[in-house]
Order: C-alpha cells, then sequence, then structure tokens
C-alpha cells in the first residue's frame, strides 16, 4: 500500500514562504487524493506489490488505457509530491554538498545559474506540470520540464528526479494568485540541499 511522506514539519512552518492553507490543501487534499487513487489503479492491474519507480517505468505493460493513465497520473502525482514535500524544511541547507555541488559546478557553471535555468523551465511549462533537476547511476545530472503529473521516469529519460518544483496552481494560486516566479523564488528559500544531496546520492551507483 502507498502512503504519503510523513512531513517532518508543520503545515505553517514553511509560512510566509509557503502559507499553511497551502500546505495544508495540497498536501491533505490533493496528494491525499492522488495516493488513494494510486493505489486503486495499482491494485486494478495486480501491482500492489510493485514500487512507485518500477510500476512508472512499466506503464506499457497495462494493456487497459483507462488504468494506464489512472496509473501514470496518480502514481506520477504520487511520487511527485512525495518528493515534492520531502525536500521541503523550515530550516534548510541552501547549498549542496560533496559530489553533487562539484556535478553542478562541472555541468551549469553555479548553483545560482541551475537555479536561474530551472526557474526559467518551471515558468515556461505550459498549464500544469513540474520542473526537475533529476540524475542518472553514471552520477550525470540534468533539468527538464513535464507537463500534468509526468516525469522523468514515465518519460523513460533513464534519470531519477532529485529535486522537484511543482508549477500546478494548486501549489501556489492561494498566495501567489498568478505570479508564479514569486513562487518558485520563495519555494527555493525552503528547499533542503542536505536532501537533495542524499536524494542524489541514494541514486549514483
Ligand atoms: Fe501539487
Amino acid at each position: 500500500m502507498f502512503t504519503q511522506v510523513k512531513l517532518p514539519y508543520a503545515f505553517a512552518a514553511l509560512e510566509p514562504h509557503i502559507d499553511a492553507l497551502t500546505m495544508e490543501t495540497h498536501y491533505g487534499k490533493h496528494h491525499a487524493s492522488y495516493t488513494a487513487n494510486f493505489n486503486k489503479a495499482a491494485e486494478m492491474a495486480g501491482f500492489q506489490d510493485k514500487d512507485a519507480v518500477w510500476i512508472l517505468s512499466n506503464l506499457d505493460s497495462v494493456s487497459d488505457p483507462a488504468v494506464r493513465t489512472a496509473l501514470k497520473n496518480n502514481g506520477g502525482g504520487y511520487y511527485n509530491h512525495n518528493l515534492y514535500f520531502s525536500q521541503l524544511s523550515p530550516n534548510p541547507a541552501h547549498e549542496p554538498a560533496g559530489q553533487l555541488a562539484e556535478k553542478i559546478n562541472s555541468t551549469f557553471g553555479s548553483l545560482e545559474n541551475l537555479k536561474a535555468e530551472l526557474t526559467k523551465l518551471a515558468s515556461g511549462q505550459f498549464g500544469s506540470g513540474w520542473a526537475w533537476l533529476a540524475a542518472n547511476a553514471n552520477g550525470d545530472i540534468m533539468i527538464s520540464a513535464s507537463p500534468n503529473q509526468d516525469n522523468p521516469i514515465s518519460e523513460k529519460t533513464g534519470y531519477i528526479p532529485i529535486l522537484a518544483l511543482d508549477v500546478w496552481e494548486h501549489a501556489y494560486y492561494l498566495k501567489y494568485k498568478n505570479l508564479r516566479g514569486d513562487y518558485l523564488k520563495s519555494l527555493f528559500e525552503v528547499i533542503d540541499w542536505n536532501i537533495i544531496t542524499e536524494n542524489y546520492n541514494a541514486i549514483i551507483k
């Protein structure tokens, strides 16, 4: 059974960057609903014993198109939000460490440049979707954007996301209205680069 990541902080802990009502609605309603619907779809596909990465990597093996779509949308919603909520902290480290820090500098020039490129992708994602920093087993990193609840796993890129920028309006509209750029700037204030570094270290072989 798939369960939402437990939040190690209160809904109000990320104020003023992310407001309590948005957190409560996003986690308690949107993410809860993706998770419940993912469990139903996984059961219909006979995938209860598989993990989410496996399911999102093997959507083509599901013959019923309605179940396949439900798995992609709700499995993505479940997985993407677990990553999103678990990377946030009221006391975040503002810089990555170790190999990831070196890789960011060699690939993007600097952390500031990576954040600017990621912000550009997230701002330019038309409609609902995500922007990602993702890594592969060789330690390479890349940035990309996805519509809806797609991600680099369901897109079969060979990369696993390690940082997630949710640009669905439900992530920011209550506080930021149409100002997605202001939300993204604030979101970076509560992204904990220690966690992004851990995510990277868990992927590289
Ligand atoms: Fe979301």
